[in-house]
């Protein structure tokens, strides 16, 4: 089973993983916890350029590639062998990612988003993908908290240093999503506090 979590900055699904692997392997699932950008050794480089403050010019173009390229490593070498070795693999962003941050809030061409999408997965989709859901305001309140207490570095702050008008054009893109494919969405309402949270991803997975 591939599962993948989704939202805008702050949206808190990276604090749930712990919870929802405990609960899987208590019922006898096997899990592999990865993310993206930087699951894997190149990815993790990869990641440094991305996500760099420093790197604000980066043209459009060449962030979707990089973030392809992070994708074709880390689909090739991680994911797809623990698919086949059937264990539950639990990813913190995948390609829904890219559709709305290069597509929708960036404004790149869905098409070649979708052509891109085709090259680097072929027939792989998650299962299930959990949207955290909550006001950008909020989520990038929350963010920038956690760059001032150290709980996240003060080197990967590049979208977060978007406007918030990027950011909400990023939730209303996943929301988007979710309607378009209610099968494989399940949103939850983030601005509730963690226990909350935690306790309605469990009931999802429960089922
Ligand atoms: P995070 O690992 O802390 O969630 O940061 C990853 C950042 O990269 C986040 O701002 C979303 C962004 N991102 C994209 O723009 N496109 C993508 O395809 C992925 C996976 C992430």
């Amino acid at each position: 089973m591939f599962i993948t979590l989704e939202g805008i900055e702050g949206a808190g699904k990276t604090t749930q993983i712990k919870e929802m692997v405990g609960f899987l392997e208590n019922r006898g699932r096997s899990c592999t916890v990865t993310r993206e950008p930087g699951g894997t050794a190149i990815g993790k480089k990869i990641r440094s350029i991305l996500l760099d403050p420093e790197c604000g010019e980066m043209h459009p173009l060449a962030e979707l590639l990089l973030y392809n390229a992070d994708r074709a490593q880390h689909v090739e070498t991680l994911i797809k062998p623990a698919l086949d070795a059937g264990k539950t693999v639990i990813c913190d962003r995948f390609f829904d990612a890219t559709t709305v941050y290069q597509g929708y809030a960036r404004g790149l061409d869905i098409g070649l988003i979708m052509t891109l999408h085709q090259l680097v997965l072929g027939g792989l989709k998650p299962d299930m993908t959990i949207l955290f859901d909550l006001p950008a305001e909020t989520g990038l309140t929350r963010a920038w908290k956690a760059v001032r207490q150290g709980d996240r570095t003060n080197r990967e702050t590049r979208f977060e240093e978007e406007k918030l008008e990027f950011h909400e054009q990023v939730r209303n893109g996943y929301l988007d999503m979710a309607r378009q494919e209610p099968t494989r969405f399940r949103v939850i309402d983030a601005r509730q506090d963690q226990k909350r949270v935690k306790e309605e991803i469990l009931r999802i997975l429960a089922i």
